[in-house]
């Protein structure tokens, strides 16, 4: 995640949400290059225009290298199913794009997004069980390494369902303000200090203005 000095991942209108430098972009890419997935929320695939892709043939070049398939696998959550079918991902067609969601998904979003070619994955009423999912995803689709790349609402259902291993933070220099923009992890949060997510400082690096930060979950 890119988040701002004060904490922010976009702005609170949503209009910005890109503001790290050419090297935390580069860093994205080297992480994609680890994963056999990548995984973000509905708000984040489709008030963007991303491919959640691996990038340029280095990259592609780096993963065959590894071990894994050329085009990561793409996984979005959208529990209602409120996903826009029109949202730009859709365009690439490189890698099978799986949508996780729930009972609460229409029969006709459910057709929508079916038309477009994407597996819809109901995991479960009307909360999304990400420990089922991604043992799911471990079986059926060979997924070892998950990149989960936001917002804050899809992260925070992540960290309360610990099931985050590895945070990479960027520290940007900048601030954004605004009560309502996102943060790293926003949705529900937790209301104990003691059920809080504790996090390990692994490597810290500065380059420019920019902080890059590795944390172990624990
Ligand atoms: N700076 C960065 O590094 C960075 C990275 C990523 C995103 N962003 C920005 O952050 C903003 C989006 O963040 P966000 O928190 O608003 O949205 P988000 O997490 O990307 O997406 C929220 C939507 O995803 C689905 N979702 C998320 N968690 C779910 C869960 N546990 N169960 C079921 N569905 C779930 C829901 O879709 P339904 O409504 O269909 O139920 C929810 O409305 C955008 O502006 C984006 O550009 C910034």
């Amino acid at each position: 995640m890119a988040m701002t000095a004060d904490g922010k991942i976009a702005t609170a209108n949503r209009a910005v949400s890109s503001f790290g430098s050419a090297r935390d972009h580069k860093h994205l890419l080297e992480l994609r290059a680890t994963a056999d997935a990548v995984m973000c929320g509905a708000r984040t695939a489709d008030l963007n225009d991303i491919n959640m892709g691996p990038g340029p043939a280095k990259f592609r070049r780096l993963r065959l290298k590894r071990g894994l398939a050329e085009y990561n696998l793409r996984v979005i959550a959208s529990g209602s199913g409120s996903i826009n079918p029109r949202a730009k991902v859709f365009k690439h067609r490189f890698s099978p794009i799986i949508i996780l969601t729930t009972q609460r998904m229409t029969a006709s979003s459910r057709r929508r997004l079916r038309a477009l070619g994407l597996e819809i994955k109901v995991c479960g009423k009307t909360e999304i069980n990400f420990r089922k999912t991604l043992r799911w995803l471990r079986h059926k689709w060979g997924v070892k390494r998950l990149l989960c790349e936001g917002g804050g609402e899809l992260n925070d259902a992540l960290f309360r369902a610990d099931l985050v291993d590895e945070l990479h933070l960027t520290v940007c220099p900048k601030i954004f303000g605004g009560r309502t923009a996102p943060t790293i992890a926003d949705g529900l949060g937790f209301s104990k200090l003691t059920a809080a997510t504790q996090l390990k400082l692994k490597s810290s690096r500065r380059i420019g203005d920019e902080m890059f930060l590795v944390f172990n979950c624990r």
